[in-house]
């Protein structure tokens, strides 16, 4: 047997400690199919006394990651540290000018230094992986790198923050509002102490990023990127869907458009039959949209120690058979900056809930500004309360009406000034619902 690849783990956390199990655990068939042992001997953490459920003894300590990164024991760096900056960056770029090859999970780094890394990796003639680093256990990063390589991608959307999902997935089935099940998550350990960065879609954005990046061979940019949480959405929202034939997902999106790449992560309402809409709870789901193909869905965990070392693994299998793509699947000189398609002039349907104040006009009123913005209307649902007894006109109470539009294809920018004039003419209360709408 040839010599075994010896990997240098920085961070033996919730996915280091399951790659040193997984690599025990499948030592034997790793090694026939790689033609060669895959072996952890040196770790780096922030505490060596922690207590752990592994044993880290047996390897080298390195109390600093770059130093691990740039000892001559190790033939390769795996980084699970997590976090943009240094120490993670400092190791990956050492590891990298040393002329070793990068395993890593770390989607924070790569959404803000990717195309760095990558043309590092390139300079030096190593590899840089990072199938861990979104949607975990699914290998969407090889799907799009390598498997559908001779594909022109037009669409590539999907749910990619098993947070979200779980707490959509939950309101909708136990009929619980948004801050109930956030609570729950993070009394399951699903969402962190501070959830904003997963509610308000932060972490899909990252994640999208560099899926746009591989599938559009564009620079990762997440500033490009029009970024919408889910914490404005309500029961009543999830119900409506139900009703229209849709179910209320946070997915980011990435489409070649005439304008450009537009990149968006927002609550969006998919057909209650589309195979994205099945996917429930904490997993996640990718769909993948080319020229000339169906579109084609991963679904699975997006999470959890074992299934992100499950990628990191066979990123390492890759290694191990000195197998070496470009990072972003193209040279980095072919990458291009990203052309940005304003948000503005995103097209599609849109749900719009409004609380119609209940007067004569109101709807009349409504219907005009959105025919001024040349919107049409699929369907309209109108809900009028039963009056209490007593106050009057039979049927109606003062109340506002709520009212749920589904339009037609039409523009962002149509709807906004359509609503914008419907506000001004004080025919509504509150602030209108807006939920877009994606189509398979
Ligand atoms: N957890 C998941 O399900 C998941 C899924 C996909 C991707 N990822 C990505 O995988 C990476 C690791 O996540 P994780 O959940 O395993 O994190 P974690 O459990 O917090 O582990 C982080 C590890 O890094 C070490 N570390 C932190 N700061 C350090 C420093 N300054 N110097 C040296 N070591 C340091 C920690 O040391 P101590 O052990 O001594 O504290 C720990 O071993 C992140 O990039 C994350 O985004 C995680």
């Amino acid at each position: 047997m040839a010599e075994p690849l010896k990997v240098g783990l920085a961070g033996v956390g919730t996915v280091g400690a399951a790659v040193i199990r997984l690599l025990e655990q499948g030592h034997e068939k790793l090694a026939a199919r790689c033609g060669r042992p895959i072996e952890v001997v040196a770790v780096s953490a922030r505490s060596r006394g922690k207590k752990r459920d592994i044993n880290i003894k047996k390897f080298r300590w390195f109390a600093d990651p770059v130093a691990l990164a740039a000892d001559p024991s190790i033939d390769v760096l795996v980084e699970v540290i997590g976090r943009a900056g240094d120490p993670a960056k400092s190791t990956v770029e050492t590891a990298l000018a040393a002329g070793k090859p990068v395993v890593t999970a770390n989607k924070a780094l790569l959404a803000a230094h990717g195309h760095k890394l990558a043309a590092l990796a390139e300079r030096q003639g190593v590899a840089l992986n990072f199938e861990a680093s979104v949607a975990g256990g699914i290998p969407i990063v090889k799907t799009l790198r390598e498997a559908l390589n001779g594909n022109a991608f037009t669409r590539i959307y999907g749910i990619l923050n098993g947070t979200c999902n779980y707490i959509l997935s939950r309101m909708e089935e136990d009929r619980i509002s948004f801050d109930e099940c956030l609570r729950e998550a993070q009394r399951l350990g699903y969402a962190e102490a501070d959830p904003s960065f997963d509610v308000e879609g932060h972490d899909t954005a990252q994640k999208l990023s560099i899926l746009a990046s591989l599938a559009f061979g564009t620079k990762v940019d997440p500033a490009a990127i029009y970024v919408e949480g889910i914490s404005s959405i309500t029961l009543a929202d999830l119900d409506a869907a139900a009703e229209l034939g849709y179910r209320v997902k946070l997915l980011g999106v990435a489409v070649r458009t005439d304008a450009g790449i537009e990149q968006r992560v927002h609550p969006t309402m998919v057909p209650r039959e589309s195979a994205i809409a099945q996917v429930m709870g904490v997993t996640n789901a990718v769909t993948v949209d080319a020229l000339g193909l169906s579109p084609i869905t991963l679904v699975g965990p997006g999470a959890g120690g074992t299934a992100t070392a499950a990628s990191i693994v066979s990123d390492l299998a890759d290694v191990a058979r000195g197998f070496r793509t470009p990072p972003f699947g193209r040279p980095v000189a072919r990458m291009t900056a990203i052309r940005k398609a304003p948000m503005q002039r995103h097209e599609g349907g849109y749900y719009i809930r409004l609380l119609a104040r209940d007067r004569p006009g109101s709807a009349a009123t409504i219907a005009r500004r959105l025919a001024q913005q040349q919107i049409s209307l699929e369907s309209i649902v109108q809900r009028h309360e039963i009056r209490a007894q007593g106050s009057g006109q039979p049927g109606r109470s003062n109340k506002p009406v709520p009212v749920i539009l589904i339009t037609y294809a039409t523009s962002e920018d149509a709807v906004h000034r359509a609503l914008a004039a419907v506000r001004r003419d004080r025919v509504i209360s509150g602030r209108p619902q807006v939920i877009r709408i994606e189509k398979n």
